[in-house]
């Protein structure tokens, strides 16, 4: 007797999401499993989301919930209804979330709640401050999910100082998995990106600062690009729509000479010149670990982080937002002491998640033991 197919309900909302979903639903495709995808429409623009699908080719939304802008509460209390309407229509064996949004919390929770299992992709990633959004989200959705797909070794012993030792998964990372599908097909698709922006190889810092903690503290988001502004390469910097109006404030008073902003760079190109920067100056969370698979030095602008493996190899150096630190760390930038490669997995991370969920069907919704 064939047993009906596994059906999975994804919720995404935020750019990296959809990145670390792209290979994830295409190892579901391949081992049959059935995916609902819920984008929350926590990122709306069109280069924040759309040209993330058409890029790596990911299904349209069966539900688009297009709840955009607001505040924490506003954005995860009308995710959580109107996701747990979807899924109690859908009736999912199990809902796949990611990382640590606001989507990411709201899906988890609608389904919990629902007592359909839920699977956490970047399951044990701590910063250990409890101030940023992303931690709230993280602990939580890991202390209410059933399986925790954890990247590393540190985000599996993150758990077990929590108590969370059943259902733990270390499967590497999917970003990982991302790159290795996608970076040729980058090259293939900007072969002449640098020139248009006329940038030259390693002969430029990438820039990107987009979080909260960055942006609540406008003076010295400031400060630091201004002090940038007089680096020794130019800094290319696409602009996340959160801190335009920072950036804005801060030309009116000193015009850029040396940081060209643009506008947010879809997934292909931001590898591009990713790969090409001399150094990386970031407050996100992929980037750095993107950097380090690219093994270009990485400038934190943090004074923690989740992936302390780049510290760790020497390739990530830790500033907050201090001018000073910051630029003596690009006089000084690390030579780093172990290629991390392999830390982050084998990009073979997606299949693993395709297989244990298909291994452990009967832990999954009665809506399946019920079907199957
Ligand atoms: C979210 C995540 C963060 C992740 C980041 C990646 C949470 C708590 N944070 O932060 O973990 O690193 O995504 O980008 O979920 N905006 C637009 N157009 C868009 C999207 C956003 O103009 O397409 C504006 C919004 O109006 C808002 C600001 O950007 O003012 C921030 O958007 P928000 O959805 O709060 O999340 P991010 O800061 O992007």
């Amino acid at each position: 007797m064939t047993s009906s197919p596994l059906r999975i309900a994804t919720v995404i909302g935020a750019r990296p999401q959809f990145v670390k979903a792209a290979p994830v639903s295409l190892a579901l495709r391949d081992a049959g499993i059935e995916e609902t995808l819920v984008h929350t429409g926590q990122h709306y623009d069109a280069n924040m989301s759309a040209v993330f699908f058409e890029q790596l080719n990911l299904q349209a939304p069966q539900y688009h919930l297009s709840i955009g802008s607001g505040s924490h509460a506003y954005q995860t209390g009308e995710g959580l209804m109107r996701i747990e309407k979807i899924l109690e229509e859908v009736k999912p064996d199990a809902v796949l979330v990611y990382g640590d949004t606001n989507a990411t919390l709201a899906g988890a929770l609608a389904a919990a709640k629902l007592h359909i299992p839920v699977a956490h992709v970047e399951a044990g990633l701590r910063s250990f401050n409890r101030r940023m959004p992303e931690e709230i989200n993280r602990v939580m959705t890991d202390h209410i999910s059933r399986w925790l797909f954890a990247p590393t070794e540190v985000a599996v012993r993150n758990l077990d100082a929590e108590g969370i030792r059943s259902g733990v998964f270390q499967i590497g990372d999917v970003m990982m998995d991302a790159i290795c599908l996608y970076q040729s097909k980058a090259k293939a698709m900007y072969p002449d990106l640098l020139e248009q922006l006329n940038l030259e190889k390693g002969g430029y810092y990438l820039l990107t600062m987009h979080r909260a903690e960055t942006t609540n503290n406008p003076e010295q988001a400031m400060a630091i690009l201004k002090a940038l502004d007089n680096a020794e390469l130019p800094i290319l910097f696409p602009v996340h729509p959160r801190i335009r109006p920072l950036v804005e404030r801060t030309q009116a008073e000193t015009p850029f000479q040396r940081i060209k902003t643009i506008e947010p760079l879809s997934y292909f190109e931001m590898l591009r010149v990713e790969a090409n920067a001399r150094a990386i100056v970031t407050d996100s969370g992929g980037v750095q670990k993107e950097a380090v698979f690219f093994e270009v030095p990485c400038i934190t602008l943090r004074t923690e982080t989740e992936w302390t493996e780049t510290v760790a190899g020497g390739w990530n150096q830790l500033v907050g937002l201090s001018v000073d630190k910051l630029m003596k760390a690009l006089d000084n930038l690390h030579q780093p002491v172990q290629s991390l490669k392999t830390v982050y997995g084998d990009g073979n991370a997606r299949l693993q998640i395709a297989e244990i969920l298909l291994q452990e069907r009967s832990a999954c919704s009665p809506a399946l033991t019920s079907a199957g």
